[in-house]
């Protein structure tokens, strides 16, 4: 009798431990397939995961938060490579590597110097590899993508690139760099650094160096020099911190850095609010390249703008009308083929603001 219940104390305490890990500590030899249940690890506190997210005809590797109607991608590994196929697995190897086993190849999730011995999942979104001591060996917060979350940085130097779509994840059209002289910059992501081609800066005291991004607990986002003063708040912050609010900054889609508020309903649902937007939506078209090659950007009401074409030119894909506009090719054969006897037609564009260099041949830099 005696043994029995001895050996009846001994496995709950057992079940009890593999409990708790399970929810906070991911052990090595963990494996997720893309069609695992789930396919992702949780955070302790349920509202983040680390795992498989579907992404085109594929999965992604990344984080996200969770929440109805729709789950909000904060991280992605392997950002510009194809959707891995389904049937890949992620291994949390027994040799302390975080890798994807696609088949014929492995792609490696966190390139380090130092095998890990654990990896969890933390409550603010961050997913991070120890090393033997509980030393940090790498984090998905030290490579952001095109989102910040509280305590996380961007670095000097560091830049986030929008996501191409809201479906998809790869790099896209503009970059916010934390450069080198202390002032956060939003570019077109093809662009050179230089002043003409930013569309948005935080305009901080020029030339301090070693300035990073950061963002406080209180929601406020701030750059801060490398012996921690404040130098520039972007956002007010002082907003209640509690278990059932987040907050997240995102360059955007549209190249617009945003704060946005979550708060997590017991049901499930996530009710989002924008706090803070870089550019308000009436001035989204100062964004340079928020529409293509020989169009405009009309401020076609308060909440949205408009690329159009100027007369005689056809978006170059009716489907997508933010990717340019070029001629009409019954106006390129008047134009250039039929040669100097033709009528040509001048037509006045009212209300418009041009650029001072419409056009501009860049060379490339060595
Ligand atoms: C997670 O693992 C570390 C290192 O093995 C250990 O110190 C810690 O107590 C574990 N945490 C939980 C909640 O199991
Ligand atoms: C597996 O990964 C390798 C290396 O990144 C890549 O070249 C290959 O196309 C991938 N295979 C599949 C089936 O995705
Ligand atoms: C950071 O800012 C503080 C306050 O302006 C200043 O005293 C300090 O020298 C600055 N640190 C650096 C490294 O510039
Ligand atoms: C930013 O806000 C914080 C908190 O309100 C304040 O302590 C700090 O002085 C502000 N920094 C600047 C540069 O205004
Ligand atoms: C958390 O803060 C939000 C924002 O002010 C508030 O609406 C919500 O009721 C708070 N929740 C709890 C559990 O205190
Ligand atoms: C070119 O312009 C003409 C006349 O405005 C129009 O009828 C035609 O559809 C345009 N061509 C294309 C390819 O859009």
């Amino acid at each position: 009798m005696a043994t029995v219940f001895f050996l009846i104390s001994i496995y709950l305490f057992f079940s009890a431990e593999i409990s708790q890990s399970l929810q906070s500590n991911i052990t090595k030899g963990s494996t997720l397939f893309t069609n695992s249940t789930p396919n992702f690890w949780l955070s302790p506190s349920g509202h983040f995961a680390f795992g498989f997210y579907p992404s085109g005809n594929g999965f992604k590797v990344g984080t996200w938060l969770i929440g109805r109607p729709r789950n909000t991608v904060v991280w992605t590994a392997l950002r510009d490579e194809p959707a891995l196929l389904p049937g890949v697995s992620l291994v949390f190897t027994t040799d302390g590597r975080l890798l994807v086993l696609n088949f014929t190849a492995v792609q490696l999730i966190a390139q380090t110097n130092q095998k890990a011995q654990v990896a969890a999942m933390h409550d603010s979104g961050n997913f991070l590899l120890y090393g033997s001591n509980m030393e940090v060996v790498w984090a998905t917060f030290r490579f952001p993508t095109n989102t910040l979350l509280v305590t996380q940085e961007l670095g000097p130097d560091k830049i986030l690139y929008s996501s191409k779509s809201d479906t998809d994840d790869s790099a896209g059209d503009f970059k916010l760099w934390m450069q080198g002289d202390g002032n956060l910059v939003a570019y077109q992501s093809k662009s050179l650094q230089l002043v003409k081609y930013s569309y948005w800066s935080s305009l901080s005291k020029s030339n301090t160096r070693g300035v990073s991004l950061t963002f406080a607990a209180d929601s406020r986002l701030y750059l801060v020099n490398s012996t921690g003063f404040s130098i520039r708040n972007l956002t007010g912050g002082t907003l209640p911190v509690n278990k059932t609010t987040l907050y997240r900054a995102t360059f955007d889609v549209d190249g617009v850095l945003r704060l946005y508020q979550h708060q997590m309903g017991t049901d499930g649902s996530l009710n989002s609010i924008v706090l803070w937007s870089a550019i308000n939506r009436e001035d989204r078209c100062s964004v340079k390249g928020a529409c293509g090659l020989n169009s405009y950007c009309d401020r076609n009401g308060a909440d949205n703008i408009a690329c159009l074409c100027p007369p005689g030119f056809d978006f170059a894909d009716p489907n997508q009308p933010n990717k340019g506009c070029k001629l009409n090719s019954s106006v390129d054969n008047d134009c250039f083929l039929r040669g100097a006897n033709d009528d040509y037609m001048i037509s006045t564009l009212e209300n418009t603001i041009w650029e001072r260099d419409e056009y501009e041949v860049l060379t490339p830099c060595e």
